[in-house]
């Protein structure tokens, strides 16, 4: 793992701390990280302002086939970018979470966005998040996370993160979470699961330090078992 030659496929439900583990991972052992979330939600914020519903599957692929996504690690976290534009706020947003399912549903759309996520991955290197990066986008990944903690808790984690910006309380957004992780573990293409080659981590009582370590240590012994 030292020269950068494998993948970390890291999955789970919404909420879990996937990217800041990630991109702790990522920047401890010098990866690139790839958020896969963030190229379903940069589709769903443009496809919210052209006006394009999940339903017009044909019209959100052909829009979608014609955006530029970029993910450009930058400063203060990882930087998202439609057709030029940072929209790294604007993905973020409760219109977005509320209707980001509805598009990943889309099986063309799901094609294009897996095929776009294994070139980056080709060189190797890279940590991966999403819900079928292990299943699906990388099936040989090297190692292989499945990270959930209770609804509670990825509630509670959530609202601490956005509590100062959004208005929303506790109990809708466990609510949202709640009906997002129905709607990714339900959908027929590519639900979210766990890989039966994946570690599963409950992180629910476990420390943000103490689960990169875990991470970490996992791909150590990757290194020497090989
Ligand atoms: O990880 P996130 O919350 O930013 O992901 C947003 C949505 O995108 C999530 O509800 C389901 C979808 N998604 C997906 O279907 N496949 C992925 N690999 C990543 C995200």
């Amino acid at each position: 793992y030292e020269s950068g030659n494998i993948n970390i496929a890291i999955d789970g439900p919404a909420g879990a701390g996937k990217s800041t583990i990630a991109r702790r991972v990522a920047e401890a052992l010098a990866y690139v990280y790839v958020d896969t979330g963030a190229m379903y939600r940069a589709v769903t914020w443009y496809m919210l302002l052209k006006g394009i519903e999940p339903e017009e599957d044909q019209k959100v692929l052909q829009t979608a086939q014609n955006m530029v996504i970029e993910l450009k690690p930058g400063v203060d976290g990882q930087k998202v970018l439609v057709n030029g534009e940072d929209v790294s706020d604007q993905i973020r947003s409760l219109a977005v979470n509320a209707k980001v399912s509805r598009y990943a549903q889309i099986e063309g759309l799901r094609n294009l966005l897996v095929t776009l996520q294994r070139q980056m991955a080709l060189r190797k290197g890279v940590v991966m998040d999403g819900r079928d990066i292990g299943t699906t986008v990388l099936p040989d990944a090297e190692v292989k996370v499945f990270m959930t903690a209770s609804v509670q808790e990825r509630a509670r984690r959530r609202y601490n993160e956005i509590k100062d910006t959004a208005a929303i309380t506790l109990e809708q957004l466990e609510h949202d979470i709640a009906e997002r992780d129905r709607l990714d573990e339900q959908r027929e293409i590519s639900p979210l699961r766990q890989a039966e080659d994946a570690e599963f981590l409950d992180t629910t009582n476990m420390s943000l330090s103490e689960v990169t370590d875990a991470i970490i240590s996992m791909c150590r012994t990757y290194g020497k078992e090989r």
